[in-house]
């Protein structure tokens, strides 16, 4: 059985994709788990904040609202991704951007008093190494503040999406979403790999949300809007526009032809390293 492990990389966000994702998955399900996150810096009074994973800014934004007094440098892999979030930064904001890979920082030791990251982890393809590179940079008493989504079951929008396009195409099963985005939610794990890089003892909140939106929107969010696009052009037998409507129609069966109002939930993480 073959599947899209691998097919064009699970963590490039590139071509059209940061532009769809800026524009219909940012307000979906994105902008809710920002004003949260900032919240929870802005109680740190952290001064010089590191974002990484920041691609198109929906924390930036909400980090800029909640912490006026910080200067904020937000680094992503992905230039395409920090392009579409420059244009929207309000004018005057203390944002650097900067193209960074969160695993090999550029930054000297003991730089910033927060590292956070939105939903960026689970694309990590070592996360102990991500995690110690935080470290590093932080400053003593600083912090690593991050949030992670929760099993694809408890995120009935992307379930939905995902359980159609397997039953569609099941000898050839994108499963892009379980892996990548709600592939690293054991709170065990999160535990085990921050005690691993010194930053022991995490604290761990459960956010419970809600998505609105529509089936065609949504079914296009996803489809075009992350990297499940690359695995679906790469297909044997489905098209992009197929597999849009395939979602659209799983979508408008499973929630009615009104309104998606859907459950979404995630994992908020402060963690602070041993002194
Ligand atoms: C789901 S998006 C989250 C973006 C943003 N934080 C938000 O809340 O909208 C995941 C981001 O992780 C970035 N990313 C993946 N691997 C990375 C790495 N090793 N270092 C830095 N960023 C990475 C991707 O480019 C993408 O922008």
């Amino acid at each position: 059985m073959v599947d899209d492990h691998g097919v064009r990389g699970d963590a490039h966000f590139v071509g059209p994709i940061p532009d769809v994702y800026e524009r219909l998955l940012v307000p979906m399900i994105f902008e809710h788990a920002a004003t949260s996150l900032a919240a929870v810096v802005a109680q740190s009074a952290a001064k010089d904040i590191l974002e990484t994973a920041a691609g198109t800014g929906a924390l930036t934004r909400a980090l800029v609202d909640r912490c006026p007094d910080a200067t904020i440098t937000a680094t992503d892999l992905n230039q395409p991704m920090l392009d579409a979030g420059v244009a929207r930064t309000p004018a005057g904001a203390h944002v650097a951007w900067q193209q960074a890979d969160a695993l090999d920082l550029p930054f000297e030791d003991h730089t910033f008093d927060a590292v956070v990251c939105q939903f960026g982890v689970m694309f990590f393809p070592d996360r102990v190494r991500g995690y110690r590179e935080a470290r590093r940079v932080l400053r003593p008493g600083g912090s690593l503040v991050f949030n992670v989504w929760d099993r694809i079951e408890n995120n009935e929008v992307p379930h939905v999406i995902q359980s159609a396009l397997v039953e569609a195409a099941p000898d050839h099963p994108l499963t892009f979403m379980s892996r990548a985005p709600h592939g690293y939610f054991s709170l065990r794990q999160i535990r085990d790999d921050l005690a691993c890089a010194g930053l022991p003892d995490p604290t761990i909140t459960t956010v419970d949300a809600t998505a609105r939106t529509n089936a065609a929107e949504a079914a296009t969010a996803f489809c075009h809007g992350t990297p499940l696009r690359a695995a679906i052009e790469d297909h044997e037998t489905l098209t992009l526009s197929e597999a849009t409507r395939i979602a659209e129609r799983a979508l408008l069966r499973h929630f009615g032809s009104g309104p998606v109002v859907a459950p979404i939930r995630s994992f908020e993480v402060v963690a602070r390293p041993t002194t």
